[in-house]
């Protein structure tokens, strides 16, 4: 099977096969990365425009030095200084990026859907960097990359989601990739936050954090996304750290191989401490090496790659 998407707009409707495109061509990028040259042309004369109106720092710094690894042209879009200000919509914005003739938009935004109505309306490919707590597609890939690379498989594992996952698109894209891969997906956290509808997407919720944390292969933590939340889900920040987070007690309770991934930006001291979160069993650091070799392997497969042997 061959790549054949124009866009990367979520982990939903990618199928096993796709997703295997992707992890194959993220090593072989990888490898690039390891080289003491490591720019390609895969994408030269080619523009990619970061349009990401929430913030970020792993997402839009990788994608930006993904497309300068592969040789392409790269525009990081100032969202405080642009015309969105003066009321511009997002699909005039894009449009007029457009008329300046830009390949790839990567773009976040907090409107959930916001990257396929782009898909809609421009001819240049659409990649998804989060939007709001529909999807993050990157980032679902890039942890099960770092799974299969610190596991050497993901079918069988027991991975526990730990936090926020109502909320969250890094939770939802987790669970599309690694359910898919054959992984036993269980997500914990306070009911408020991990309501049992989840189930329906393949995934086992529990409330007993103990229970989750000892059984887990993986435990991915995921924190509290205040920035989506219309009223508090819990009394306090304190009381969410003795009640779910993973402090040093905890932590000692996990299997003895266990992985640490959290995507970042890290609360420490709310849904995981210190002491853990710097620990030799957390990869949350190689994740985000890994989430550049990611990126370099997506843009190269929306430009026409052709997978791993191509690299
Ligand atoms: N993991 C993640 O999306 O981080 P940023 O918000 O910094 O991009």
């Amino acid at each position: 099977m061959s790549w054949t998407r124009k866009h990367l707009l979520d982990l939903e409707s990618l199928s096993v096969e796709e997703i295997n495109i992707v992890l194959e061509t993220t090593r072989a990028f990888k490898a690039v990365g390891e080289r003491t040259i490591k720019k390609v042309p895969a994408l030269r004369g080619k523009t990619v425009v970061n349009l990401f109106v929430e913030p970020s720092t792993r997402t839009r710094t990788s994608f930006e030095l993904a497309a300068t690894r592969l040789s392409a042209d790269v525009v990081n879009f100032n969202t405080e200084m642009s015309s969105f200000k003066k009321g511009e919509t997002l699909k005039d914005t894009a449009r007029n990026l457009e008329a300046l003739n830009v390949d790839m938009v990567i773009i976040r935004h907090s409107a959930a859907g916001a990257p396929h109505f782009l898909s809609r309306v421009l001819k240049a490919s659409v990649v998804n960097a989060g939007d709001g707590a529909h999807e993050h597609p990157t980032q679902g890939l890039l942890d099960a990359f770092t799974i299969l690379e610190k596991k050497g498989r993901i079918a069988g594992l027991n991975v526990t989601i730990l936090g926020d996952i109502q909320f969250s698109r890094v939770a939802r894209s987790n669970i599309w990739a690694l359910t898919r891969l054959g992984a036993n997906v269980t997500l914990c956290g306070p009911s408020t936050l991990v309501p049992r509808f989840f189930e329906q997407m393949g995934c086992r919720v529990t409330h007993d954090v103990d229970e989750a944390i000892e059984s887990a292969d993986v435990i991915n933590l995921l924190r509290i996304q205040h920035e989506r939340q219309r009223k508090s889900a819990f009394p306090s920040v304190g009381e969410y750290n003795s009640l779910f987070g993973l402090t040093r007690a905890r932590f000692a309770r996990a299997k003895p191989d266990v992985v640490i991934m959290h995507p970042g930006p890290i609360n420490r001291g709310v849904e995981i401490n210190s002491e853990v979160a710097d620990c030799d069993r957390s990869v949350i650091l190689e994740q985000v090496t890994n989430g550049l070799a990611v990126r370099m392997a997506v843009l190269f497969l929306l430009n026409g790659g052709n997978g791993a042997h191509e690299v």
